[in-house]
């Protein structure tokens, strides 16, 4: 959607992955506070996004939502100022049914204006917009409607598109929103991720500036998955221009943890203003190439092993459409250094169970 935000995939911070229903303002001030100390902020993690849970389970007399005094008692709009003050942005969470997902809240089915009008005056600059217990109808007439009264609310508010289920969100989406999900709920497993980085991988011809798929928020810090099983989530969803929302507790984040999200070469990719989507180019035996071009000619290419044991993986230049005698500088993101050997033709490196290398190629 061409509405002036998200040309790059968006960034930031989103409750539930960790905190799912438990979230109040306190923990929501204190995530924004740890994104400025821990210097993510300024690596481009600007989005503090509440999900689901945020408000009271019925509307005021007027209509209008209204946030959930137990848990948010000194509102949304303060909300949006607390962060907006640490120059940040606040993302907020509403569903196009009847009431959201959790049940515990309505949902904005026939309160799309009013609704969208709300989040612009308390100053909101992401919608996430799920599909949870609606009327029947088609979710294009559904994320249509929401669609059309945020770019009437008078505030640039970044749409993401939360439906996967009925319809391939990939071949409509764009023209409605900035961002939409093609896989059901992350899990904190390899089972999860790899299934999901293979059924976002077949939508990629879809993204591009202002228009994203969405593979759903990172689990990175979560704990339960490897330190490589990390790295290797991350290095996917960076190099398919995933949106990259921070699924764990910033505010105890271990500095393992920081060294992956904080990777900044690796959201210097993902953020690339030619804005294409890396794809998976060859597979055998869970050993696997991802490449994909990046802008002033340069190409990413991920070395991948979900096998079992270490193994070798291999890449030759024609295979990522280079000639055989292309001049190429090569630098692996991970360890922040220039390859020097066996950079002529053909790239092997050894890669460790469940790791994977992540690789710039610059032509001479
Ligand atoms: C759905 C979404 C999740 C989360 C929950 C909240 O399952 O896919 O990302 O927003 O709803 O209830």
């Amino acid at each position: 959607l061409a509405n002036g935000v998200a040309r790059t995939p968006p960034m930031g911070w989103n409750s539930w992955n960790h905190f799912f229903c438990n979230i109040d303002e306190r923990t929501v001030k204190a995530t924004a506070d740890a994104l400025v100390s821990t210097g993510l902020a300024a690596l481009g993690y600007k989005y503090v996004n509440i999900d689901d849970c945020w408000a009271e389970r019925d509307r005021d007399w007027k209509g209008n939502l209204r946030a959930k005094s137990s848990t948010f008692p000194s509102g949304i709009k303060a909300l949006a100022d607390y962060v907006h003050a640490r120059g940040l942005k606040l993302g907020i969470y509403s569903d196009s049914g009847y009431t959201t997902c959790s049940k515990t809240m309505p949902g904005s089915l026939g309160h799309e204006d009013q609704d969208a009008r709300t989040f612009a005056e308390w100053g909101v600059d992401y919608l996430k917009y799920d599909n949870c217990y609606h009327d029947g109808s088609k979710p294009q007439q559904r994320y249509s409607r929401m669609s059309s009264a945020l770019l009437k609310a008078g505030r640039p508010i970044l749409y993401s598109i939360c439906e996967w289920g009925e319809e391939d969100p990939a071949r409509w989406a764009g023209r409605f929103g900035n961002a939409w999900r093609t896989t059901g709920d992350i899990k904190d497993n390899w089972d999860s991720i790899t299934l999901i980085a293979d059924s976002n991988n077949v939508w990629g011809r879809f993204a591009g500036p202002g228009r994203w798929n969405d593979p759903d928020m990172l689990e990175v810090g979560n704990g339960g998955m490897s330190l490589e099983e990390y790295q290797s989530h991350f290095s996917i969803w960076a190099v398919m221009k995933a949106p990259l929302l921070i699924g764990c507790d910033i505010r105890a984040v271990r500095r393992e943890t920081l060294h992956i999200l904080g990777n900044k070469e690796l959201i210097e990719i993902n953020q690339d203003p030619l804005g294409v989507q890396a794809r998976k180019i060859r597979s055998r035996s869970g050993l696997e190439v991802w490449a994909g071009p990046l802008s002033k000619k340069r190409l990413v290419v991920v070395l991948w092993n979900r096998s079992g044991s270490s193994a070798p993986i291999s890449v030759g230049w024609r295979e990522i459409g280079l000639s055989p005698f292309s001049k190429v500088i090569v630098r692996d993101v991970w360890t922040h250094s220039f390859v020097s050997k066996g950079t002529r033709f053909r790239l092997t490196a050894h890669v460790a169970p469940h790791a994977c290398k992540v690789y710039v190629f610059t032509p001479l």
